[in-house]
């Protein structure tokens, strides 16, 4: 028989569950919990972890590595390949359906796609990627985009205080976001964001609480409204307009969609922090030419990307074995769980160079396609299908802020170009000072 994956001792697996995954969980999983990514960022966690697991692949090698655990089979990735070949192989033999993201993720999207069995998935995938537009390089909302953006970054600076703040960027970012999914009649409509909010929030605690019907039904009935009185110009107009297969529950995709968008606020904002610190990336994306690219927005695109690279907004991407998989270093029995931590590969100086700095280059020149293991939209057959609506989204706000106001960092957290950028970045305590640009 062959041998089965490593085990890491008592000692290993309380270092891991201490410093990888109870800071990841702390912060929460479905919705940050603002005081604890701030603690996050004092404590520097992400560096602690990348130190933890560099030390696991010194000491056993490629992997995974099996984590000692009394209730479950848990696997640690450690190797770039690995990375790929679990991405690659979803949904068989690896299944984004996995166990703990299944018992999250039910409390708002029971029917979303990325928690459905194979053959649901067979269904509800190839819609998903329809009505988002995965395979295009901008979503065909594109110019409606543009304008919903431009109109809406007035509200970022009102007249009274000229400090941009996490808590003054969020409401104007999930205006956008309504009117682009839900539509114009949406743009007032907190109440739905609200409801996400106190839904993912029960998700945080995932099996330790019950299920909020009431909320659910609530959220379908909201949801069902918008589309039934479709914007054209929205992606429930898309909706509308784009009838599944049955057994597709178009509706019930929504709700990861809404939530899915936290994480491009989150990108975004820091992306600016980025720029602040690159004057030069910030006056090249002030003057990219459009004509030339189409409509895309290569250097925005790319800050994006690198935001989500240096500080990723999925801290885990997890998977799990439906039958016997065979790795370097054993096999992992069926059930196994696999989870790919992807601030340790997206920060891995060991193969990257550029691991600590801002490279936007990457992006376009293929470095990034090659490491593999960079997937801050995962990859393979699961891979976000909202990638191309999302960069569409955020480079055009990142480009649209910039280009209408002067930025510049204010304290406490500040990134600078001639230092290494810092491993865990707390998104809600990064403030800008902003100036209305003179026209022209
Ligand atoms: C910065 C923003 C986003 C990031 C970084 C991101 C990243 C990801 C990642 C890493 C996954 C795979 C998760 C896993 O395998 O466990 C995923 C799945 C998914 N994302 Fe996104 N996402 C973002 C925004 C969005 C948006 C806005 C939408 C829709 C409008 C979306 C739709 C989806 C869907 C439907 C899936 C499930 C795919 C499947 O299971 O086949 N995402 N996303």
């Amino acid at each position: 028989m062959p041998a089965t994956l490593p085990r890491l001792s008592v000692g290993e697996t309380v270092r891991v569950a201490v410093g990888v995954l109870a800071p990841m969980l702390a912060q929460g999983v479905i919705i940050r919990r603002p005081g604890v990514v701030s603690l996050a960022d004092s404590l520097d966690t992400n560096r602690h972890a990348c130190r933890i697991l560099g030390d696991l692949r010194e000491r056993y090698g490629a992997g995974p590595v099996l984590l000692r655990l009394p209730v479950r089979e848990l696997a640690v990735v450690l190797d770039p390949d690995d990375v790929a070949t679990l991405l690659d192989g979803s949904p068989r033999p690896f299944t984004p359906a996995n166990r703990e993201k299944v018992t999250a993720l039910r409390h708002f999207e029971p029917m979303g796609v990325l928690i459905s069995g194979e053959e649901r998935r067979a269904l509800r995938r190839p819609w998903n990627e329809d009505v988002l537009d995965h395979r295009e390089s901008l979503h065909r909302l594109h110019d409606h985009i543009v304008a919903v953006v431009a109109e809406e970054l007035e509200g970022l600076l009102p007249s009274d205080a000229p400090v941009l703040t996490w808590d003054r960027f969020t409401p104007v970012f999930w205006r956008i976001v309504r009117r682009v999914v839900l539509g114009d009649a949406a743009r007032d409509d907190e109440a739905i964001t609200d409801l996400m909010v106190a839904l993912r929030a029960q998700a945080n605690w995932a099996f330790l609480r019950p299920r909020s019907t009431r909320r659910l039904r609530e959220l379908g009935r909201r949801l069902r409204t918008y589309v039934a009185d479709a914007d054209p110009q929205s992606i429930a107009g898309v909706v509308a307009r784009t009838p599944g297969v049955p057994g597709t529950a178009e509706l019930g995709q929504i709700p990861q969609w809404l939530f899915a968008f936290d994480a491009a606020g989150i990108a975004t904002y820091r992306a600016l922090a980025l720029l602040t610190g690159h004057p030069a990336a910030m006056a090249e994306v002030r003057q990219e030419d459009l004509p030339t690219h189409r409509g895309l927005r290569p250097l925005a695109r790319a800050t994006v990307l690198e935001s989500l690279r240096l500080w990723p907004t999925t801290l885990t991407i997890l998977r799990d074995g439906v039958e016997e998989t065979h790795w370097s270093g054993g096999t992992a029995a069926p059930g196994t769980g696999f989870a790919i931590i992807s601030t340790f590969f997206h920060r891995d100086r060991s193969r990257l160079p550029w691991a600590d700095e801002f490279e936007p280059a990457i992006w376009d020149d293929g470095r990034a396609e090659i490491s593999r293991a960079l997937v801050p939209f995962s990859a393979g057959p699961a891979q976000c299908p909202g990638r191309t609506l999302v960069l569409d989204v955020t480079s055009e706000l990142l480009a649209g802020i910039v280009s209408q106001f002067d930025v510049a960092a204010a304290p406490p957290v500040r990134i600078r170009s001639e230092r290494a950028m810092p491993r865990t970045l707390a998104h809600n305590r990064l403030r800008f000072h902003l100036a209305r640009r003179a026209a022209g």
